[in-house]
């Protein structure tokens, strides 16, 4: 097994996996793919890449597999400019965190620098892209659109369910709950009543994965399929509250539930 060796200070830092991780809300699977190839060519050392948002591994999955595939000196590099830097704060604890699950403590886990911060790099990708390798496409011919004619319309819905996919309610399940979500709602026979959409952290992301519904203004932790399918029967197809799933209801409905009915004098 490969490994190189950097020395920071007086430590010694050993590392023979990196995992690259991307933060990009929409990214296709080619677009994946050419990263993961790309970041492959660029070390010796096995790597892996993943997408902190919605789909493949989580960053906790994917240091779990790096691990049980022998791996004991894991370099974590954020890759792709800009990376947001929320997160570049969030990922050291999350590491720390995966370090005192189970057997992990005897893997080191070491965190590589803000791409950002390597001006030459990014000037050197500005460089290349100008360069006449990837010359630029004319747009004359093309046909003036701001957007397609399907655009024009809201789609007609009950149900409006905003699904955070944001990085933190990803590493607590958040990429398969809204593939599970999107099935037990075709089960249920009522996808075109229901408006699913993806959204970024919408803050509780401890609670995640998270659900908001609307008009309802009631938001759900829905940790597993048994919960989603509950949702789903309980509080969309019966209309009923689900009230140990829900966690908060927002001001609007709560001050509709609170406030008393006016009395009808006749
Ligand atoms: S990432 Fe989902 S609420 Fe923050």
């Amino acid at each position: 097994m490969g490994e190189t060796t950097h020395v920071v200070g007086s430590e010694i830092h050993q590392t023979d996996a990196v995992l690259f991780v991307v933060s990009a809300y929409t990214l296709s699977k080619g677009a994946l793919k050419r990263l993961q190839a790309a970041t492959a060519a660029s070390t010796h050392l096995p790597t892996r890449l993943i997408r902190l948002e919605e789909t493949g591994p989580s960053l906790i999955a994917a240091l779990d597999e790096l691990r049980e595939d022998g791996y004991r000196n894991i370099r974590v590099q954020p890759f792709g400019t800009p990376f947001p830097e929320s997160l570049l704060a969030w990922i050291p604890g999350v590491l720390a965190d995966w370090q005192t699950r189970g057997q992990n403590a005897d893997t080191t886990l070491t965190v590589g620098p803000d791409p950002s911060r390597d001006a030459l790099a990014i000037t050197q990708q500005a460089v290349s892209l100008l360069s006449d390798t990837m010359p630029p496409k004319p747009v004359s011919g093309i046909k003036p659109s701001l957007g397609k004619s399907g655009w024009n319309l809201p789609p007609d819905f009950e149900f409006h369910l905003l699904v955070c996919t944001g990085p933190r309610c990803a590493i607590h399940g958040a990429a398969s709950f809204v593939h599970l979500l999107k099935e037990e709602l075709a089960a249920a026979g009522i996808s075109d009543r229901c408006l699913t959409t993806r959204t970024g952290c919408i803050y509780p992301c401890n609670k995640g994965p998270v659900l908001a519904l609307y008009p309802q203004g009631h938001w759900y932790r829905l940790p597993d399929l048994i919960a989603t399918r509950r949702f789903v029967r309980e509080v969309l197809v019966e209309g009923a509250s689900a009230e140990d799933l829900r966690f908060h209801t927002a001001r609007a409905a709560r001050a509709e539930i609170h406030t008393p009915q006016k009395e009808i004098v006749t």
